[in-house]
Order: C-alpha cells, then sequence, then structure tokens
C-alpha cells in the first residue's frame, strides 16, 4: 500500500477527521488556491501528536493552517497534510488555546477591562497564527502581551516555552517545526481598555479594505518606512493582473475581486516589487 493511503488509513483508524482533496481556498481570506491532499482537524493534542507520527512513518509533510488571513495558496494547492486546529478552541482565563479566534480573544479582554491586546483589535487570525507571526502593527505586537507559549514539535512532545524562548521578531518567532497548541497572556486591569479598542478599530476601518477578498498587508515595511506608502507612492494603486489589484483604500494590499488565481496575485506581487525602488519581502506567506 503506497504510504499515503497508509497516513489517511491510519488516522481514520484513530477517528481523527481527514478529508482528502479538500479544497483550501474557503479557508483563507483571500479566497484562492488549489487543495490540499489530506485535510486533518485534530480533536485534541493526542491527535496531533498522533498525526505528525503519522506523517513522519509515512513521509507526508505537515502544515498548520491558522484563519488563513496572512496566507497566498498557489492554484496547484498543497502536497501532504494540512492541520487545521479547528477543536482546540478552549479559553480558560488568560490561558487559550490555538484555534481560538484571536479577534474574539482581543475583543473580550477588551470588554474585561484588561489592557495588553487592545491595540490589536480587528486583526483576523487564530491565536496559534497570531503568536507564529507576531501579529500586529503600528500600535504595538502581540509578543508584548505574551507570558508563555505551549508547543508541540514534530515528535508529539508537548513542552512550555518563556515569551524569550519563543525568539519573537518582527512578523515572526524562532518556533522552526514546533507548533503552537495553546498560550498564556499577560493582561493587566487597565483604564480605558475599551475605548482605546474601539479607536483602533476605528481607524483600521477607515484606512484598510475590510470586508474584501484580501490577506491584509502583502509585504512586510521595509527599515524605516511603510510599503504601502512607498506602493502608493509608485502610483500603483489601481493596478490589476485578472482579477485581483492594488487596493485603492491602502497600497499594501491587493483585492481579489472575485475569481482571481494565486498565479495572477503572485505576478501582481513581482510587478510592485519590480517598479518599487526599495527591495519590498512578501509579509504573506506562500504554500
Ligand atoms: N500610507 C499611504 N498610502 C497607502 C497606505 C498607507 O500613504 O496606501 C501611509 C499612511 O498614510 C501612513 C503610513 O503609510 O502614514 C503607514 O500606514 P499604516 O498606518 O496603515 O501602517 P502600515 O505600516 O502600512 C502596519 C501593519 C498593518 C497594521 C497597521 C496598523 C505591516 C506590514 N503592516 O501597516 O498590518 O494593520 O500597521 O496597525 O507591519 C498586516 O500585517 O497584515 C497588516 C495589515
Amino acid at each position: 500500500m503506497p504510504a499515503v493511503h497508509a497516513f489517511d488509513t491510519f488516522l481514520q483508524e484513530r477517528a481523527i477527521p481527514v478529508r482528502l482533496s479538500e479544497p483550501l481556498a474557503p479557508y483563507t481570506t483571500m479566497k484562492v488556491g488549489g487543495p490540499a491532499d489530506f485535510f486533518v482537524e485534530p480533536r485534541s493534542p493526542e491527535d496531533l501528536a498522533a498525526t505528525f507520527l503519522a506523517a513522519r512513518e509515512c513521509d507526508v509533510s505537515v502544515r498548520i493552517l491558522g484563519s488563513g488571513a496572512n496566507l497566498l495558496i498557489r492554484d496547484e494547492g498543497v502536497r501532504g497534510a494540512v492541520v487545521r486546529l479547528t477543536h482546540l478552541k478552549r479559553r480558560e482565563g488568560l490561558h487559550v488555546e490555538a484555534g481560538y479566534n484571536f479577534a474574539r480573544l482581543v475583543h473580550e479582554t477588551a470588554a474585561e477591562g484588561l489592557s495588553g491586546l487592545e491595540c490589536l483589535a480587528g486583526i483576523p487570525a487564530q491565536v496559534g497564527g497570531a503568536i507564529r507571526m507576531n501579529a500586529g502593527g503600528r500600535h504595538g505586537e502581540t509578543a508584548a502581551a505574551v507570558n508563555y507559549v505551549d508547543v508541540m514539535t514534530p515528535d508529539g512532545v508537548l513542552r512550555r516555552l518563556s515569551r524569550e524562548e519563543v525568539g519573537f521578531r518582527y512578523r515572526g518567532t524562532a518556533l522552526g517545526d514546533a507548533v503552537v497548541v495553546a498560550a498564556g497572556f499577560d493582561l493587566r486591569p487597565g483604564e480605558g481598555i475599551r475605548e482605546r479598542y474601539e479607536e483602533v478599530l476605528t481607524q483600521k476601518k477607515y484606512s484598510q479594505p475590510l470586508g474584501t477578498h484580501n490577506a491584509g498587508c502583502m509585504f512586510k515595511n521595509p527599515p524605516g518606512g511603510h510599503a504601502g506608502r512607498i506602493i502608493d507612492q509608485c502610483g500603483l494603486k489601481g493596478m490589476r493582473v485578472g482579477n485581483a489589484h492594488v487596493s485603492e483604500r491602502h497600497a499594501n494590499f491587493i483585492e481579489n475581486d472575485g475569481g482571481a488565481t494565486a498565479a495572477d496575485i503572485l505576478r501582481l506581487v513581482e510587478q510592485i516589487q519590480s517598479r518599487a525602488p526599495v527591495p519590498l519581502e512578501l509579509e504573506v506567506l506562500v504554500w
């Protein structure tokens, strides 16, 4: 029996939810991309460990999908397994599992008068993805509010890392192959937290094309500059390839008008990079 089928059989025998050739576009905010060979939704950390071990045994690659908000999936899709931590979504106080909706957590903790996350209002993500990418913007970053992160290494072992051990950097961490399964946040009661939350959200609604199909900022800000301002100054707002175009509202966003392909978007990315006066590095992950 080919190893990949052994992988599928292994998961099914353990009642770990798995689907074959699952289209991934609906799981991303950009709404593009082909299917995953295997789409796995472990019910528990034990299921996740079993998935890792089976993948290793059967030589199947594993990628973790969060809310697909910072991700461009190629039209050919993804070979191997895509794992979504849909069922790991408990919140117990400030201990929160990776599949929990991050925007909801930010909203809830602001409503509870707890300070630390309110500057991240409106960022679409799961908790695991927000940690992994150190999501943030001009008002702050996720790292600042993290106490510890529980990860699982590809050999299925759980470890608790301190904030320092996570190795947070601009839009990234030093986690490597380790997968975030939960995090503990360090939030303190504060004054005017709800108001601050509303203020950040209002600014975001005004300056970003929320409600359209996009993956947030496409490029990292280059040292000392803003990719959005640079692209805008090059006069590229509205530039189009196929059904994808540079947002008129914020030039660091690319919008899918419906029916755009990943190839359209990647061609637009290349055109922007070739016209920008400084190197622009993708912030969005490409699978
Ligand atoms: N600007 C323009 N034209 C544009 C867009 C922006 O001139 O089309 C100017 C703005 O007027 C402003 C400056 O560029 O003076 C910076 O813009 P903004 O405040 O929107 O911040 P940003 O650096 O473009 C960062 C994050 C965003 C985050 C915002 C707000 C990065 C790459 N981007 O954007 O994050 O929402 O701050 O906190 O770090 C994301 O990571 O996906 C993302 C959207």
